[in-house]
């Protein structure tokens, strides 16, 4: 498989999938490629996720660089002086997400996997205005991110999940979102694209964070 990726004036993302006895069908995508359990998406799918950010990349960004793990980071691109604006910060932590390793993983998690959807710039706010998504200016604590404000306490707009808020307060079970990460019905699953198991380190984290608000 090959996949690539890349934006000029508009975005080219391209994915090949040459299937053994030939019949590439460009756009569909294909199933349990490989002999793996994994999926490629159909490119309408691959759009639902990344056109909902007007940059369309969605990992390239400044909270997801900041970091001193392997790989390419913020302090990498800053040093090769590739940024026209670059960030200042007297540590190294330029953009730290806010609250104690529950509180962080939690956040990460929703703005990674869920962030890219649920955003102020996307049309899926047309629908449910929940905001998973942080950006560098809500950072000070963790009341003050969109996941908190738009989520906790707050009562769900779909009325297809029995739950009292899309996060509730030491309740998972009452906590829409819990429960769309923690299911495999189609009609009301989360990501809606792109996932066919429930991914219990995800689960685990949101709940650890509910269970501690
Ligand atoms: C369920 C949502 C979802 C779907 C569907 C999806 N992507 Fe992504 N993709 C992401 C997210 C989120 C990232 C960033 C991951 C990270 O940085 O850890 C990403 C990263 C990428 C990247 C690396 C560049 C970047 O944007 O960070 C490429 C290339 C890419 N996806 C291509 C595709 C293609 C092609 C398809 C369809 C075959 C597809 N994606 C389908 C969510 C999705
Ligand atoms: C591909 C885009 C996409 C991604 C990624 C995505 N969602 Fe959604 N989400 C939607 C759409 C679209 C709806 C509205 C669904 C409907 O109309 O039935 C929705 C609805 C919801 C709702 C209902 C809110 C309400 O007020 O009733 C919750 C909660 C939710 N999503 C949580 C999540 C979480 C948590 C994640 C990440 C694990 C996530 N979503 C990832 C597109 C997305």
């Amino acid at each position: 498989m090959q996949v690539s990726r890349k934006r000029r004036d508009h975005l080219l993302a391209h994915v090949r999938h040459v299937h053994a006895a030939g019949g590439d069908q460009p756009g569909a995508g294909a199933e349990d490629v490989l002999g793996t359990p994994h999926d490629i998406p159909s490119r309408s799918d691959c759009r639902r996720c990344h056109d909902r950010l007007p940059g369309q990349v969605l990992g390239f960004q400044a909270i997801l660089l900041d970091h001193d793990g392997p790989g390419l980071t913020l302090q990498d691109l800053i040093d090769q002086d590739l940024l026209t604006d670059p960030p200042s910060s007297a540590g190294n932590d330029y953009f730290p997400v806010p609250g104690d390793a529950t509180a962080q993983a939690a956040l990460g998690y929703l703005h990674t996997n869920c962030g890219n959807c649920h955003n102020p710039m996307s049309d899926v706010v047309n629908t449910v205005p929940v905001d998973w998504r942080l950006r560098v200016g809500t950072l000070a604590t963790v009341e003050a991110t969109p996941a908190f404000t738009t989520a906790v306490g707050v009562a769900p707009t779909l009325g297809n999940i029995n739950a009292t808020s899309i996060l509730e307060p030491q309740d998972p079970d009452q906590s829409a979102a819990y429960l769309r990460m923690n299911t495999q019905q189609a009609a009301t699953q989360m990501p809606p694209e792109g996932r066919e198991e429930i991914d219990a380190d995800g689960v685990a984290i949101l709940a650890a964070w509910i269970n501690a608000l």
